[in-house]
């Protein structure tokens, strides 16, 4: 066994770029991944993964459109220390108005955006999530 523990507070300072996400660990097939976010992410769907969010610092929101419902919408705020998981196929645009660090958990190749998405900006980087930077 060759792994080593990792520092999820230096990992976030090996990068700044925000809405990208870094991986940082797999776990059969489903990756670890931190990312920096702030302002807006895009409304999105992934078609066959749940997508798992926990929130190291700073506050995240999650908007959420019921999938089975008539297209009401609702937020979801979350702090340091707080996990929400977004049901496959339910439309989402995560934002943070202050600014965050989150930690994401999905299989292998889910993309950031999902297979269902509004059109990308500049500023969201569309990625299956890069390796980390070596310290
Ligand atoms: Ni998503």
């Amino acid at each position: 066994v060759t792994g080593q523990p990792i520092d999820l507070t230096a990992a976030l300072a090996r990068f700044d770029q925000l809405w990208s996400p870094r991986i940082v660990a797999r776990v059969n097939d489903y990756d670890v991944r931190i990312a920096k976010v702030a302002g807006e992410h895009i409304w999105h769907a992934h078609a066959h993964t749940d997508e798992f969010f926990l929130v190291l610092d700073g506050v995240l929101h999650i908007a959420l459109r019921d999938p089975a419902g008539d297209g009401a919408e609702r937020v979801v705020v979350l702090s340091r220390g707080e996990i929400f998981v977004v049901p496959a196929g339910a439309e989402h645009r995560p934002s943070a108005p202050a600014g965050a660090s989150i930690l994401m958990f999905e299989p292998t190749g889910t993309s950031t955006v999902g297979e269902r998405h509004d059109p990308v900006p500049g500023h969201v980087d569309v990625t299956p999530g890069h390796p980390l930077p070596a310290g």
